[in-house]
């Protein structure tokens, strides 16, 4: 297979990390037979420094063009001052959007080997945690009206908070859909109690859920989810909500499985075309020092191959890898725990290519 990812490194740690997931997609690419070309574009504070914006139009174009895109992570304290149309994370959310990635898969599953990790109670974690954050991503405040203007000599600033019902139906369709390829139980996380776009999620959910019989379907208050995440996490299979209370709590998802470094995202429209990244940010403060996890990065590109590629035995390869080297006794600093081995951010890379080959 022959296929063009484009690649946007971004910005803190993001250049390590994708780094890492390249060489193990050319170690795939290696022992399967694929041919992988690669773009490298500009997205965040490195397309500041070079263009004076966040999203270069070139950019956009080359992630249009690919077959699909891998991105590092962007943003850092060099960019802080930016006025907030212009600053680093509008790339992101831009090219998001600009993809038309409605969707955003982030997997909060424990691998056993780090269960120590974990900051949650060891029978809690006994449990089982294997649950899937269903964000919506282009819709919802990140896309509202942002203001801030001076009333009666003083500032007021306002973030607007919409959702269309076609939103709405299509980011809970690939909730149910997911759901049923799962363990049929689907989450709606909500303020129902406070928000109009909250009811009209309820709305519609209820709405379709005649069409999806088998999947059990509760609602739960977006307070209330973030306590039963560390109450009992094995109750949840799929969490399907908006997109900023998806982003909050898809962080303290995958806290309690070990560290956020693990954790990889799949940003999926309505193609094959998708983008991947892992949930965590640019770690201004590890950048260069060969410190940061790799594995987030990398499992977003096993996610890569099975969403945008259908290439399931390549993606399952990955992870067997990842799980491994977890196995080996190999940890970044993140996700340490005594008797383990701590190795940095290209060891851990050169280990799980080691681990395909
Ligand atoms: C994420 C990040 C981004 C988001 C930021 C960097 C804009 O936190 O991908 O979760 O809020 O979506
Ligand atoms: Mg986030």
């Amino acid at each position: 297979m022959r296929k063009r990812i484009a690649v946007l490194k971004g910005d803190g740690i993001g250049p390590e990390i994708v780094g890492e997931a390249l060489k193990v997609l050319e170690a795939v690419a290696v022992a399967y037979g694929h041919h992988f070309a690669y773009q490298d574009l500009d997205i965040g504070g490195c397309a500041i420094d070079k263009t004076g914006v966040p999203l270069p139009r070139e950019t956009i174009d080359g992630c249009l063009a690919a077959d699909s895109t891998l991105l590092g992570a962007v943003g850092g304290p060099k960019w802080d001052s930016v006025p907030g149309d212009r600053r680093p994370e509008k790339g992101l959310l831009g090219i998001r959007s600009a993809m038309g990635l409605f969707a955003n898969l982030r997997p909060a599953k424990l691998f056993p080997q780090l269960a120590a990790a974990s900051p949650l109670r060891a029978d809690i974690v006994a449990r089982g945690i294997d649950f899937l954050v269903v964000r919506e991503l282009i819709g919802g405040v990140y896309f509202g009206e942002h203001k801030t203007e001076t009333i009666n000599s003083e500032r007021v600033a306002t973030d607007v908070m919409p959702y269309a019902e076609h939103e709405i139906e299509r980011i809970l369709r690939v909730g149910f859909e997911t759901a049923k390829k799962r363990r049929s139980r689907m989450t709606v996380v909500d303020k129902a109690n406070v928000l109009d776009t909250s009811r009209l999620w309820r709305a519609v959910a209820a709405r379709m859920a005649a069409e999806y019989p088998d999947v059990a379907l509760n609602y739960l208050y977006v307070d209330n989810a973030s306590m039963q995440l560390v109450r009992d996490p094995a109750q949840f299979d799929v969490i399907v909500t908006e997109n900023m209370f998806g982003d909050i709590l898809s962080d303290e998802a995958s806290m309690i499985t070990g560290s956020i470094g693990m954790i990889p995202s799949a940003s999926l429209g309505a193609g094959t075309r998708g983008l991947y990244e892992p949930i965590h940010g640019s770690a201004p403060d590890i950048a260069g020092k060969d410190l940061a996890n790799p594995v987030g990065t990398i499992l977003s590109a096993a996610m890569m191959l099975k969403y945008s590629f259908g290439l399931t035995k390549e993606s399952e390869a990955i992870e067997a890898a990842v799980n491994s080297v977890l196995e080996q006794g190999l940890r970044t600093g993140d996700m340490m725990s005594e008797g383990c081995t701590l190795v940095g951010c290209r060891a851990m890379g050169d280990a799980i290519c080691a681990a395909i080959g």
